[in-house]
């Protein structure tokens, strides 16, 4: 049962592959969600054989187990990842969630281990209690635009500090604004999921204005002209990209 249930919903993806392919003139990612280096990788091929432009990773393990060491953890996503590359020809990103101790390392392990870029980061399913029915259910699905800061601070000091590795920026983008702070921060691109379920789709042309009355304002031709700007390695002071502790906002000297 479970067989057919993988067979066919993979038939339905590649069959939207294709449709989406016939349909656009813009590049189609496809979207592999996994959980362990023995799944998925082999269905890399089929995506690309049905023409996708490239492939997203949607990689995350819950590190549940109090014997499994950090390093087993990270081993698995580039174990995968690579897998997935000796599959196919295509560029693949690798979309992963923020809770690693050295973001920075990680991502450049995953530069060596093939990936062609890094989604930061994703957002996962998060449980939350009510106490009313003491029970676990789902907490908040969509993200807010406060959630940007949790993803603005490593695209600039990824994009400074892990050379041709591009970066999709991903968490809490819901208006024009957000994309430009990513792409000054040093993003390649950005994406969108929680506003466009929440404000349908029209709101990528609202923020398509935004970020032309930007570029108009500051006389930029093009966004490499702005992109990474503002990253931690071409700012004056990069610890403003490493100040972790609220002590100098309570002293008032902020
Ligand atoms: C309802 C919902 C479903 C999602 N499903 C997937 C998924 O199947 N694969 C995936 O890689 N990310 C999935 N995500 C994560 C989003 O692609 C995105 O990375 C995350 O929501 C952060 O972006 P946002 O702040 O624009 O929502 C999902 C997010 C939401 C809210």
């Amino acid at each position: 049962m479970n067989t057919y249930l993988r067979e066919n919903s993979i038939s339905q993806h590649l069959t939207l592959l294709k449709e989406a392919k016939a349909a656009v003139n813009i590049p189609v990612i496809a979207s592999i969600n996994c959980v362990s280096p023995n799944e998925w990788t082999t269905f890399a091929k089929e995506f690309e054989e049905a023409g996708a432009d490239a492939i997203e990773l949607n990689v995350f393990y819950l590190p549940a187990n109090r014997n499994t060491q950090p390093g087993e953890i990270e081993q698995m996503y580039l174990t995968i990842l690579e897998k997935i590359k000796e599959e196919v020809k295509i560029p693949v990103a690798i979309k992963i969630g923020m809770y690693f101790t050295n973001i920075v390392a990680m991502t450049d392990k995953l530069k060596a281990s093939g990936a062609n870029a890094v989604v930061l980061f994703n957002r996962f399913y998060e449980p939350d209690i009510n106490l009313k029915t003491l029970e676990i259910v789902a907490s908040e699905v969509f993200s807010s635009p406060a959630d940007l800061r949790r993803s603005l601070r490593w695209v600039g000091l990824v994009s400074s500090s892990v050379p041709h590795l591009e970066i999709a920026a991903s968490t809490g983008i819901h208006n024009g604004d957000a994309v430009i702070k990513e792409l000054l921060a040093g993003a390649q691109v950005t994406q969108l999921c929680s506003t466009i379920y929440q404000n349908g789709p029209g709101v990528i042309s609202q923020i398509l204005k935004d970020l032309k009355s930007f570029m108009q304002k500051w006389n930029f031709k093009n966004i490499d002209e702005f992109r990474g700007r503002l990253s931690y390695k071409n700012i004056p002071d990069p610890m403003l990209y490493e100040r972790s502790q609220f002590m100098k906002y309570f002293s008032g000297n902020h």
